[in-house]
């Protein structure tokens, strides 16, 4: 059983996707964390995040097993797996990982950008999570401001907007909604009403396919 949930930054996917992998006591993974994994070994390594041949290799030779996150949850290094997530290079080496983790039993929860479309178009249940702009930034700057108190809600919603466009806009496996997924929009709910909602949705699909 596969369970596709994909969506924008901030969207709330991540709790989401955890808490419907609590509930099924399915295996989860946040595909994002790949993505921030190269970027994070790019720069580990000394090289350029416009070095697709660097990215590539550092793909290729990640292990899905040891993602220390919390080096990777930082703002910069999502800005940079923005960068190297569109090179098609990397893409395919993450690509079988991701394929086989989808195939653990029971199953598998997976969130990202791409599961729905491109990862696991066969899933019995996807959905898409979204959110206005201005919200996600607003929840993001919440997170962040404890850290940083100086950190203004433009400069969030900056970086939102500019990795909305280029994850939306690269030509290879880029976010958007697949034909059969079910779309969530979280703006004006809060995660407990959000993630009681995603279960509602994904318990339709799957008694559709029963
Ligand atoms: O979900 P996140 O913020 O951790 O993702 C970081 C970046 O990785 C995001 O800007 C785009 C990329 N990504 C992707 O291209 N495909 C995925 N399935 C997941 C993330």
């Amino acid at each position: 059983m596969i369970i596709a949930i994909d969506g924008p930054t901030a969207s709330g996917k991540g709790t989401i996707a955890k808490r419907v992998a609590a509930h099924y006591g399915f295996h989860l993974l946040d595909t994002g964390l790949l993505y921030r994994a190269v970027a994070r070994a790019v720069l580990d390594v000394g090289q350029s995040l416009e070095d697709s041949e660097a990215a590539t290799t550092c793909a290729r030779k990640l292990d899905f097993g040891a993602l220390d996150e919390s080096r990777l949850r930082t703002r910069e290094i999502g800005d940079a797996a923005s960068v190297v997530s569109a090179y098609p290079g990397v893409r395919q080496a993450l690509f079988e990982g991701q394929r086989l983790f989808a195939q653990k039993k029971p199953g598998a929860v997976l969130d990202g950008r791409d599961i729905g479309t491109v990862i696991c178009p066969e899933a019995e249940a996807k959905l898409f999570i979204t959110a206005s702009s201005e919200i996600r930034a607003h929840r993001r700057w919440l997170e962040l401001v404890k850290l940083d108190p100086a950190l203004s809600e433009e400069s969030i919603l900056a970086d939102i907007r500019r990795r909305d466009e280029r994850d939306s806009n690269r030509s290879n496996a880029p976010l958007k909604i697949a034909d059969d997924a079910r779309l969530l929009d979280t703006s004006l709910m809060d995660i407990e009403t959000a993630s009681r909602e995603a279960l509602r949705l994904i318990e339709a699909s799957l008694s559709r396919q029963g």
